[in-house]
């Protein structure tokens, strides 16, 4: 294995830079358990670092748990928690377009916002994570500088200065949009919801990965909206060919899907599959709303793409916000909507004439001087290590039966009991000892998938208080397990259908 020169970051140390370049190499799978690392002095000279700089990037490695010092043999890649937990199989949701049965997921959402409770639930940033300091200094000079601007009626599209900066962040997705296609929206969720008023009709179907994140089956439902739901590969996203036979059998009006560390589980599309993603919706003439909230949250070397950076024909209306990485509350997102930007701008200017100026005002500002990449270099880092905490955790205290998902990016995990458990009565055994987790039936179309699945949130600081909260967890899980099996005598199987 041959790892690249170093291009120094100037705000981060060298030995730290080195270990994090194998720890992705670890997290990714390039490297394995019981894989030896290139020796001390191979990699001194293939870095061109100091024989000091490399023992501590390996002490480092040491300490996060991931390899180990074989004396007299070299350093090695330890087993971690995924070695010991099987990830989730695709799921198999109905193959027939259906109207949206969802009536759990307001009422649970409810208690996703409780924060008195351990917020496991909510996909949210914890405060930690967010630079509140400064957007607050930058939120008030913005109002002491302008005085008047934020009391008036903006652009329905946005102010110029927000879709400058936001039109300069696609290029890292590898899209080339100009400003004045962008439109500004109240978060990603109203950017799909103006998507999708944009190009579909009441009645229409519009397919769907499953499971699939619960707001977006709210807001295909109040628009009236059938759903034919996809199969969903936990790493890989959407099943292509399941997706060419109902583009084959079906009059699917549009494609909905979250392109990079999907919510709830996590998936990201490699390019060549985004590429034949259009191809395929090029040939059916069928738009994509893509939603890229979590892209920027990438564990990897480099950012991943966006599928509109494949889009020859402009047939996808891409959407993404500021919630995962900067600020829920500031209710910032956009819209690139390709050939449909007049029909989305048309939308937006019905819907609510406009998003608050203050909050673009403030976006605008940190995106531009506010140092957003050193923030996102923070983050990324913060998320990656809270993930492999998270599931050693499950690894530690969880059912042997457990299967959890294994993202590159975003901050949530999809577990999986066996079939028969309740995901809903540890939602509920969990909430009486104040800790929340999103049950996956709130995933699921048909109200009637993922029982035995939940989500979690990893974007929280490991603490005592967290570590508890999933030691917890995994007694109430085992507990379930044990009385389901006294009462069946049934052995607990993975069937996953609905
Ligand atoms: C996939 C996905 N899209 C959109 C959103 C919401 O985005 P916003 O707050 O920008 O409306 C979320 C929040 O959890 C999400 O997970």
């Amino acid at each position: 294995m041959k790892l690249s020169p170093i291009a120094l970051e100037p705000h981060q140390v060298l030995y730290e830079q080195v270990a994090e370049r194998l720890q992705t190499l670890i997290m990714e799978g390039t490297l394995k358990a019981g894989d030896r690392l290139p020796s001390v002095r191979k990699l001194r000279q293939q870095l061109s670092i100091s024989t000091s700089t490399v023992l501590e990037a390996y002490r480092l490695l040491e300490d996060r748990g991931l390899i180990t010092a074989r004396p007299q043999s070299g350093y090695y890649v330890k087993p971690t928690a995924l070695d010991l937990l099987p990830e989730p199989s695709p799921t198999v949701p109905p193959s027939q377009a259906h109207e949206i049965d969802i009536t759990l997921a307001f009422q649970l959402m409810i208690t996703l916002q409780d924060s008195s409770m351990v917020q496991l639930g909510a996909a949210l940033p914890a405060m930690e994570h967010l630079p509140l300091s400064q957007l607050n200094r930058l939120m008030g000079k913005a109002l002491r500088d302008n005085p008047t601007l934020m009391h008036v009626y903006g652009n329905p599209v946005g102010c110029e200065e927000l879709r400058d900066e936001l039109a300069k962040r696609m290029i890292n997705a590898s899209c080339s949009i100009p400003p004045d296609q962008l439109v500004v929206t109240n978060g990603a969720v109203e950017a799909i919801y103006l998507c999708l008023q944009a190009v579909t009709q009441p009645g229409d179907t519009v397919a769907v990965e499953s499971p699939t994140y619960f707001t977006m089956l709210e807001a295909l439902k109040n628009l009236h909206l059938k759903v034919l739901t996809l199969p969903t590969h936990p790493r890989e996203g959407i099943s292509l060919p399941h997706l060419e036979t109902a583009l084959q059998q079906e009059d699917i009006k549009a494609v909905l899907l979250v392109s990079n560390f999907s919510n709830p589980v996590g998936c990201c599309m490699q390019d060549d599959r985004k590429k034949q993603l259009i191809e395929l919706l090029n040939q059916y003439e069928v738009p994509l709303i893509e939603d890229d909230v979590y892209g920027e949250l990438y564990f990897g070397r480099a950012r991943p793409k966006a599928i509109k950076a494949f889009d020859t024909e402009n047939r996808v209306l891409y959407c993404s916000s500021l919630s995962k990485t900067l600020s829920p509350g500031l209710r910032l997102g956009w819209c690139a909507g390709g050939r449909y930007h007049a029909a989305v701008t048309k939308m937006k200017a019905v819907v609510n004439l406009g998003t608050a100026i203050a909050p673009q005002m403030t976006a605008a500002a940190f995106l531009k001087n506010g140092g957003f990449d050193r923030h996102l270099r923070q983050l990324r880092r913060s998320y990656q290590q809270q993930m492999g905490q998270m599931q050693q955790a499950i690894a530690d205290y969880f059912p042997a039966e457990t299967r959890v998902t294994r993202p590159t990016g975003g901050h949530v995990l999809w577990v999986e009991m066996p079939k028969g458990f309740s995901a809903i009565a540890l939602y509920e055994a969990a909430i009486a000892q104040q800790i929340s987790i999103a049950p996956g039936i709130i995933f699921s179309a048909s109200g009637r998938c993922y029982q035995n699945c939940f989500r979690l949130n990893t974007a929280i600081p490991w603490s005592a208080t967290l570590n508890m909260a999933m030691q917890t967890l995994g007694y109430l899980a085992k507990k379930q397990l044990a009385e389901q099996l006294l009462s069946s005598e049934q052995p607990a199987s993975f069937d996953r259908s609905p």
